[in-house]
């Protein structure tokens, strides 16, 4: 029997992510929205790409929450996405009513699945998901940092020209303007990052990386989705091949970092029952600051969304 991945939203994003995931041949795909007739069509379309990659993958589309009854794993794409001008905190108080609603109707038929959130403002909507699901937090991870660090990284190997594979380099904290840039942490081939990049041109990176985001609403006039997308499949892949990879994800932390009852950017481990452990680095001063004072945004924002957590 063949694991089950529905993903709710069969938007860019939703679409993305069953594109990269039937491209890894791991699952059988649901694909829900409530526009009618989109998430059928869009199933409709990957079915025929199936026989063309040479594989079995079966997928369906629906708008009822009764056909993703038995996941193994939930992603959550929907809500809106950000248009520009919009920062995505500007998103909370509308996606946290479309959050909310999906969590409620996903674990219905789906009690002991794993739920992955890219909504945003992602940290507040996967403790929104964690809150209202019930689940234990390791059956609950926000998808951002491997995102945030795929940016990072290809934007550090542009400038090295070097392969972005010889790049390890991440993104922690908040998904959004107080992400933090790990770059002490960060090498190419095992060489620190400042030993390799001047400490203005490092900055300037940052930046970019920071708001590659931004970038791509100002060009499309909505968000990114292929790297979204294909960070999803990346955290599906890990839980449904048991692989134990570390990935930064948002987390439920109860005392990592000093942080405590919040969902955010951390390195995690993930397998087949969802967050193994969260990885704690050694941190400067520096870091601790630039993490904790992105945490406090998010509270700010889930401080702001009271009503949803009744
Ligand atoms: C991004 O940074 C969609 O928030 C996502 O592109």
């Amino acid at each position: 029997m063949r694991p089950k991945v529905s993903i709710i939203g069969a938007g860019n994003t939703g679409s993305a992510t069953a594109i990269w995931l039937a491209a890894k041949d791991l699952c059988d795909i649901v694909l829900l929205d409530n526009v009618p007739g989109r998430a059928q069509g869009k199933a409709m379309d990957l079915q025929e790409a199936i026989p063309i990659l040479g594989q079995s993958t079966n997928v369906a589309g629906t708008s009822d929450f009764e056909d993703t009854a038995g996941s193994d794993v939930v992603v959550i794409t929907a809500g809106s996405p950000r248009q520009p001008g919009m920062s995505r905190d500007d998103l909370a108080q509308i996606n946290a009513a479309v959050v909310r609603e999906t969590v409620e109707k996903t674990v219905r038929g789906s009690p002991d699945t794993i739920l992955i959130v890219l909504t945003n403002p992602i940290d507040p909507m996967a403790y929104l998901a964690y809150r209202a699901s019930g689940f234990p937090k390791q059956r609950v991870i926000g998808q951002a940092g491997i995102l945030d660090s795929a940016r990072f990284q290809i934007l550090i190997a542009r400038d090295l020209g070097v392969s972005v594979e010889s790049v390890d380099a991440f993104m922690l904290g908040g998904h959004g303007d107080t992400m933090v840039p790990m770059v002490r942490h960060s090498n190419v081939c095992g060489v620190p990052l400042t030993d390799l990049i001047p400490d203005e041109k490092l900055r300037s990176i940052v930046d970019r990386a920071r708001n590659r985001g931004t970038e791509i609403v100002n060009l499309l006039n909505t968000s990114a989705s292929y790297a979204p997308g294909a960070a999803l499949a990346a955290m599906v892949e890990s839980i449904l091949q048991n692989t134990h990879r570390v990935l930064p994800c948002s987390a439920y932390c109860e005392g990592e970092f000093g942080l405590h009852d919040l969902y955010f950017g951390v390195p995690v481990q993930i397998g087949r029952e969802g967050v193994e452990r969260i990885v704690e680095l050694p941190l400067n001063p520096e870091e601790q600051s630039a993490l904790h004072a992105s945490a406090a945004r998010i509270r700010g924002i889930v401080s702001g969304l009271s009503t949803f957590f009744s």
